[in-house]
């Protein structure tokens, strides 16, 4: 299992390459590869089971950040009261469509690689459809709105070498888009 020691910080290279597209079907590596992302998601968000690990919590996580350069993330959006909005191992995923309407978490965004605060609007699409495979190397399209949407940039942005901060307005960090929503 991968504990804060094992992702790649902020300066890593390996974290602004544009990572290779994973071939089905998957290799053991890339199993395993697959199993360690989600798991530390789950580890991180349970409480109690991170008392051991001490992981920071985490809703995505790529496997560039892992030292991996290859297109796959894992993500795990939870919901109101316990719930899942969205959970999935996103392989070779690309963004089809998106909304014209523009999104941003108004607390901003953090990274498991990005160890400082970075303030500011990330401005992202609201709405995409995505295309990924799944671990069966089946092809799925889903479309999501909002923070789950947000999250899914973020990390397809890791597979394109792209890091939140690079979305922030230099000089005018809490500017907003027109048309474009905060999200709480
Ligand atoms: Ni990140």
């Amino acid at each position: 299992m991968y504990l804060m020691k094992d992702i790649t910080r902020d300066g890593d290279p390996v974290l602004r390459k544009r990572a290779a597209k994973v071939q089905f079907p998957l290799s053991e590596a890339d199993q395993q590869l697959a199993h360690d992302l989600m798991q530390y998601l789950v580890i991180s968000q349970d409480e109690e089971e991170n008392k051991k690990y001490k992981l920071r919590p985490g809703v995505g996580l790529a496997a560039p950040q892992v030292g991996v350069s290859e297109c796959m993330a894992a993500v795990l959006v939870p919901g109101p009261d316990d719930t899942i909005l969205f959970q999935e191992t996103l392989i070779n995923p690309v963004i089809i469509s998106n909304s014209v309407q523009d999104a941003a978490l108004s607390e901003g965004e953090g990274c498991l690689s990005v160890d400082k605060d970075i303030e500011g609007y990330v401005v992202r699409h609201d709405r995409i459809t995505i295309r990924y495979q799944n671990l069966e190397g089946e092809t799925k399209k889903v479309r999501l709105k909002n923070y789950a949407a947000i999250v899914c940039q973020h990390e397809i942005d890791h597979l394109n070498g792209i890091l939140f901060y690079d979305h922030i307005n230099k000089k005018t960090p809490f500017k907003m888009t027109p048309e474009g929503v905060l999200i709480d």
